[in-house]
């Protein structure tokens, strides 16, 4: 039997979409206008029918309802405390709540603010960035970011209104072409060891013509970057006007300090990977603590946690069981208790004890934490990659087949939507010493 505290973490420690019920007026005539007017029944359809267990899940729904219906019935059987837990206990909860139904841990900020921007004003981009995203020069951008992250990169740039651009990682030169569509005019820097000018033999790239590039023999790493000489090269004289996009793959809590160091306020971070996955320590890995609401975990193959993941794996090609999340000793921060950095060319073991103490200084310097919601639900997308049981409600919830299309979302290959990591902005002061 689940213990309340397990229930709580396995089943119902999601947070709860960020922006709620906003964005609606705008849907016209979709059919199914909300999540909250979704049925259960259609939302688990939709479910079954994504994973194509709907036949032989209607059956097992049908005998649990007959077992659920006898044991309310009979006043000798007392299984469970209370009708919550019992239709959790007979995972009513998972199927209604499959978003998040894992937990999603959240690094909090000092005041506790957040973004600006909406839910709506999230659809108001999608539909504005698609027909953008369709003219990309990059079609085929594998190892490189897909749909989500290009929507959210660009979204939080237009929204910003940066006086200039940096990013670290550019490969092909995607993330480039993503910026430059955000602000037209504005000058970006780029740091890459490869300059992406060398893929253009090869194919397909993107070479910026407002972009000082730090690349192939001029490449100079961010950490060591004179970014005062920089900064007064472009003439910024305010650091809270320039964004920087990292998508290097280094250990982000390093990256930060030089962030911090150099002054700059308003930071991406496109892989921002969930505990146990990927090859740098991300703040998501860095905030799942168990003080978090969604955070923490149980490496005991008898827990409840244990019996989800392991299920959830035969769906989902990134799902971990607690077997891939815990390293010896019961280790599952970071990566089975490593600080993975550089693609995973350097790891770490670190104890819980310098985990929080990670947590704990990335908490003193945030202001503003978000992560981007998945875009669609994978009923939708046909996303086959991501678990959505450790991802926030997508922008677009399953069912909304109506609003998908009208975003042209329809039109995109499904898998430009197979890269979705969490994909975090931050806005950081300077610590208080
Ligand atoms: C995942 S790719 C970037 C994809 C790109 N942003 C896009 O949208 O397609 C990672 C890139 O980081 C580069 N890289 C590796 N080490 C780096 C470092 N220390 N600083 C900056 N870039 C680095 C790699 O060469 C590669 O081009």
């Amino acid at each position: 039997m689940m213990s309340p505290k397990m229930l709580e973490r396995a089943l119902s420690a999601r947070r709860a979409a960020q922006f709620s019920g906003e964005g609606d007026e705008d849907d016209g005539d979709d059919e199914s206008k909300t999540r909250k007017h979704i049925s259960p029944l259609i939302r688990a359809t939709n479910y079954f029918t994504r994973t194509g267990y709907l036949y032989p899940c209607l059956i097992l729904s049908i005998s649990l309802l007959l077992v659920y219906s006898l044991i309310i019935h009979s006043r000798n059987l007392v299984c469970v405390s209370d009708p919550i837990s019992r239709f959790r206990f007979f995972g009513y909860g998972e199927l209604e709540s499959d978003f998040g139904s894992l937990g999603v841990p959240w690094c909090r900020s000092k005041h506790g603010k957040t973004v600006e921007w909406t839910s709506k004003d999230l659809l108001r981009g999608l539909e504005e960035f698609v027909p953008i995203y369709e003219t990309r020069p990059i079609k085929n951008n594998m190892y490189g970011m897909g749909f989500d992250h290009s929507f959210g990169l660009w979204f939080i740039a237009q929204w910003l209104k940066p006086d200039l651009m940096i990013e670290s990682g550019a490969f092909k030169g995607h993330s480039t072409w993503v910026l430059r569509q955000a602000m037209p005019d504005k000058p970006i820097v780029s740091l890459s060891p490869r300059h992406p000018e060398k893929y253009l033999k090869k194919g397909p790239a993107y070479v910026d013509g407002n972009c000082t590039y730090f690349a192939g023999k001029n490449f100079v790493d961010f950490g060591s970057l004179d970014w005062q000489s920089v900064i007064k090269k472009h003439g910024i004289e305010d650091l809270n006007r320039v964004l920087v996009f990292f998508d290097d793959h280094q250990n982000e809590l390093k990256r930060l300090k030089q962030a911090l160091k150099a002054g700059f306020r308003h930071l991406v971070f496109e892989d921002n990977y969930d505990t146990g996955t990927g090859d740098h320590y991300s703040f998501r890995q860095i905030c799942d603590q168990y003080y978090i609401r969604g955070g923490g975990h149980s490496c005991f193959k008898d827990s409840d946690e244990a019996r989800i993941r392991s299920r959830r794996k035969e769906f989902w090609e990134k799902a971990m069981d607690v077997e891939d999340l815990c390293g010896p000793g019961e280790t599952w921060w970071g990566v089975r208790g490593q600080m993975r950095d550089d693609f995973n060319h350097s790891n770490k073991a670190i104890t819980y004890a310098e985990h929080i103490k990670n947590s704990r200084f990335v908490e003193s310097v945030l202001d503003v934490y978000w992560e981007l919601p998945p875009v669609a639900g994978p009923s939708l997308t046909h996303q086959t990659r991501y678990d959505p049981a450790r991802a926030s409600s997508p922008i677009v919830e399953d069912g909304r087949f109506g609003l998908f299309q009208r975003l042209g979302l329809n039109r995109l290959e499904a898998s430009v939507f197979n890269g979705y990591t969490q994909m975090v902005y931050l806005q950081v002061s300077e610590q208080k010493s």
